[in-house]
């Protein structure tokens, strides 16, 4: 890590504190969620879908995407997502974007800090994405502020922009179901609530997607 630019943007930001996510260092504030444990299970998805080992001792599946893939991460936050992919993947090009200026500067931040080279942009979802991706990942806001098992004072200190979503948590998944389709990305990665799945499942059916893998909260669904 670079300690002297670390220290620079310590200085001008809110309360950073440091967070492990698949055995890397994260520096995140009150502008980005806390990169959660259940979020791995993404990057295992991920890499076990171009045959990458991904547990010790467990046989990757035949690969159904070369290492050299192009992947965009939707609502990157810290980049946790993004970041930790261009390590395990350092062939394939990675594009994160959120709508949040401010997150997107922590982002940026992580990428310099664990040297991995991602394109970083601001959008509303795959808005102002040119480039077709082969795959879109999102862990996208997907908490309703209804469900009664949220704790909400504990979520306080991180941004609502990150966490809360309308039509029972579903409406961005939804929408960037459709923008995915739209565009005939083959390949989509999603974490949701397990009490979420069937619902997206369903949706994405609609629109052409078929659910190959569930893994604890990530979806990988596909043409
Ligand atoms: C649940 S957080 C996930 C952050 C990070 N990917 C992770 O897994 O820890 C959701 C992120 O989506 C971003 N976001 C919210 N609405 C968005 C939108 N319409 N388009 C793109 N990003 C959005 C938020 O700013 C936030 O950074």
């Amino acid at each position: 890590m670079k300690e002297s630019s670390l220290n620079n943007f310590e200085q001008n930001q809110p309360m950073s504190q440091y967070v492990d996510f698949y055995g890397r260092v994260f520096i995140i504030n009150s502008d980005v969620l806390i990169p959660r444990p259940e979020t791995e299970m993404i990057i295992d998805t991920i890499l076990n879908l171009v045959g990458k080992p991904y547990l010790p001792g467990v046989k990757p599946s035949k690969a159904k995407l070369p290492q050299n893939l192009t992947i965009a991460d939707i609502g990157t936050g810290s980049g946790c997502i993004a970041i930790t992919l261009k390590l395990e993947l350092p062939n394939a090009t990675i594009i994160a974007s959120d709508i949040s200026e401010k997150a997107l500067k922590v982002a940026e931040k992580n990428a310099d800090n664990l040297d991995a080279s991602i394109e970083l942009l601001q959008s509303d979802l795959l808005e102002k994405i040119t480039a077709k991706p082969d795959l879109v990942v999102a862990n996208l806001p997907y908490v309703d502020e209804s469900w009664e098992w949220i704790d909400k004072k504990a979520l306080s200190k991180e941004p609502a922009l990150a966490l809360y979503a309308n039509n029972g948590g579903l409406e961005l998944i939804n929408k960037l179901i459709d923008q995915v389709t739209e565009r005939s990305i083959k390949h989509l990665v999603l974490e949701a609530d397990p009490c979420q799945h069937e619902q997206i499942i369903n949706f994405a059916k609609k629109k052409g997607l078929t659910l190959r893998e569930t893994r604890g909260f990530a979806l990988y669904l596909s043409e």
